[in-house]
């Protein structure tokens, strides 16, 4: 596959004021949105645009013999997938038939400040039967996704891939196969909200079903099995026992594109009978690696490549500490398809995680001290059920600052016995330090007890989230900022 290089010219496109309020259509009603508006960041254009429209809707989704009924982009699970070039304007003419308010934020996509769709700090929510018309460049190519900043919603089907490709890759591969991983209740078991009510209840000695109460400190069960036990497990939207099916031949080279959309499960994922290749995270190159397994935490990304075998190769993603599997089939030959319980051996030998991974040629931040570093300390409770960020949640939260061309340092600090994938907005941050080997990522797991610090540079003005992509977490208050001063 050859793709030839366009050209690319430098420029301003558009302003924080006129791109947020002047375009926000009319039955949307612009949120408290601070007065403060900033400057989008300098973006290589190819000066061409790509228009979409979106709508997310109650709809029915089949899960694999099984209809739910479900929130959704559309309607499908994952929802209506958007693709775009490096470089291209997009317009996103978004309108919300859901019965309440709705955003979108637009998770990887380092663009503008008045677009990243967090409701009262970048982008007015979109009250139910609203619209809003989204209009940004996107600065960097990956396999990115999409979902509403209303972190319950993301528990239902409200999530789709956002591909953005890259003008210079050579794109080694035949065949382009996207998995989005989920764990899945919404119309099989609790609805998010009871399960967050039940959380909330007294550490769950309401007795309701559904809930891990491990995940703190109430022993039980693994520290990582999250706070929530899910009925389903999905992938595409399908279960295990009527998966998804990727029809190649033998020898083709497959772009997986792994995306984990779920609210409260880390997964770890393999291919039967393959190595799979990593050469990306979170939209980046990574220097590539072979691995049998892979761990992937919510909200994170990876691209692996495999040449395929002659046969039927089940693809796994083995919920951390929560029983089931969710998983797709490769096809290449004959061959029966294996049990949907099946796990590959490849699953038994300890995944590959981010400390395995280097920066991809080019891809580290240019070496330099920072000029401010922010310590950023995770902590919560069961009981209350309450997850924190610098000891508060977020209604107290005060926020982490950075002058915009400064270089910055968190330094991550988790005090609890659960990872927590923590996620940084309008930004990349370098694991470790800037200049040095980690890779480049949006989202980093957080290990239980553990530390992590990662670098980044303060090139796009604005006020950033920065979260817990648990979504229960992130409802229960584990979310700061990171606020450009002046
Ligand atoms: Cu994908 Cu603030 O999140
Ligand atoms: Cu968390």
């Amino acid at each position: 596959m050859k793709v030839t290089r366009r050209q690319f010219s430098y420029g301003f496109l558009g302003t924080g004021v006129t791109l947020g309020l002047a375009a926000c259509s009319s039955n949307s009603t612009p949120g408290p949105i601070g007065t403060t508006t900033f400057s989008p960041k300098p973006v290589a254009t190819t000066g061409r645009v790509r228009k979409f429209a979106l709508e997310a809707r109650p709809t029915q989704v089949d899960l694999g013999g099984r209809v739910v009924d479900t929130w959704a982009y559309g309607d499908s699970i994952p929802g209506t997938l958007l693709r775009a070039t490096a470089g291209d304007r997009v317009q996103v003419a978004f309108k919300n038939s859901l019965p309440m308010p709705t955003s979108v934020h637009w998770h990887g996509l380092a663009i503008q400040n008045s677009m990243d769709g967090v409701p009262g700090v970048t982008t007015p929510e979109t009250p139910a039967g609203g619209t809003f018309d989204f209009d940004f460049v996107i600065p960097d190519a990956g396999t990115h996704w999409f979902h509403p900043h209303h972190p319950l919603q993301l528990d239902r089907g409200l999530y789709a891939p956002f591909i953005v490709d890259d003008p210079h890759e050579p794109g080694a591969y035949d065949i382009e196969w996207i998995l989005v991983l989920d764990d899945w209740t919404d119309g099989v078991g609790m609805s998010p909200d009871q399960i967050l009510a039940g959380l909330q209840a007294k550490g769950g000695s309401s007795g309701m079903g559904g809930m891990n109460m491990g995940g703190m400190n109430m022993g039980g069960m693994g520290a990582d099995g999250g706070d929530v036990t899910y009925p389903l497990y999905l992938i595409n939207g399908r279960a295990p026992s009527d998966p998804q099916t990727l029809a190649a031949k033998p020898g083709q080279r497959v772009r997986m594109r792994i995306i984990n959309s779920s609210a409260d499960t880390i997964f770890t994922v393999a291919l039967a009978g393959h190595d799979l290749q990593i050469t990306h995270t979170d939209g980046y190159p990574v220097s590539p690696v072979s691995a049998a397994s892979l761990r992937i935490g919510m909200g994170e990304r990876y691209d692996a490549i495999v040449t395929l075998k002659d046969g039927v190769f089940p693809f796994v993603a083995e919920p951390l500490g929560k029983l089931g599997i969710a998983r797709a089939l490769v096809r290449t030959g004959g061959g029966a398809v294996p049990a949907a319980s099946f796990t590959p051996s490849e699953l038994t030998g300890d995944p590959l995680t981010v400390t395995s991974l280097t920066a991809g040629t080019g891809t580290a931040l240019p070496a330099r001290e920072p000029d401010t570093v922010q310590d950023l300390a995770l902590g919560g409770t069961m009981s209350p059920y309450e997850w924190t960020i610098n000891g508060t949640t977020y209604d107290n939260t005060a926020p982490l600052t950075i002058r915009a061309g400064q270089a910055g340092r968190l330094r991550i600090t988790n005090a609890t016995m659960m990872s927590h994938p923590i996620h940084l907005h309008g930004h990349t941050f370098q694991i470790g330090a800037a200049g040095g080997t980690g890779p480049r990522k949006d989202t980093v797991l957080v290990p239980p007890m553990g530390a992590v610090n990662v670098d980044l540079v303060a090139d796009n003005p604005g006020k950033w989230m920065v979260h817990c992509h648990n979504a229960y977490h992130a409802e229960a208050g584990m979310m700061t900022r990171l606020d450009y001063t002046t």
